[in-house]
């Protein structure tokens, strides 16, 4: 069974209370438990691993290079336009990974405009709220399929 890691960065942890207009309602869980649903019908084992330290989700990166996983998705949050360490770490483990965001960073304030991931991913999905996480998971899907 193919095996996907979700991650979710600083701040997701607070969804449904932070800034609905822009996030959406649902909380994480919710978000967590319908990829969860989707990916049991899919037949694809799946974990999600949120944290609000850059070190941490370095720190599950690296495992991720050797405990199964096939796939990453993910939500690097306010990492995306900052984070050289966060882009090191996935070109360091070379895992194919989604880059998902709830919003649509690119019709927002310029400093969202540029992803130090983008390049490394497979494809970024974003602007669709929740539903980016599972378009990114029907992709990952697909993929694993072919
Ligand atoms: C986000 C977009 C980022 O710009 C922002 O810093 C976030 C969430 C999104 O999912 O829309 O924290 O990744």
């Amino acid at each position: 069974m193919s095996s996907v890691l979700v991650v979710h960065g600083p701040n997701l942890d607070l969804l449904g209370r932070r800034e609905p207009e822009i996030y959406g309602r649902q909380s994480l869980a919710e978000i967590d438990t319908a990829m969860e649903r989707f990916a049991a019908q899919c037949s694809v084992a799946i974990e999600a691993f949120q944290s609000n330290s850059e070190g941490e989700i370095i720190e599950r990166l690296h495992r991720a290079a050797d405990d199964g996983t096939d796939w990453i998705i993910i939500n690097p949050a306010g990492l995306t336009h900052s984070s050289v360490v966060l882009r090191d770490a996935l070109a360091a483990i070379a895992l194919p990974f989604v880059e998902v965001h709830l919003s649509n960073p690119a019709a927002r304030e310029a400093f969202r405009h540029r992803s130090l991931l983008a390049d490394l991913a497979v494809g970024t999905i974003a602007g669709f709220g929740a539903d980016s996480y599972l378009l990114a998971l029907q992709a990952v899907v697909n993929r694993i399929e072919v």
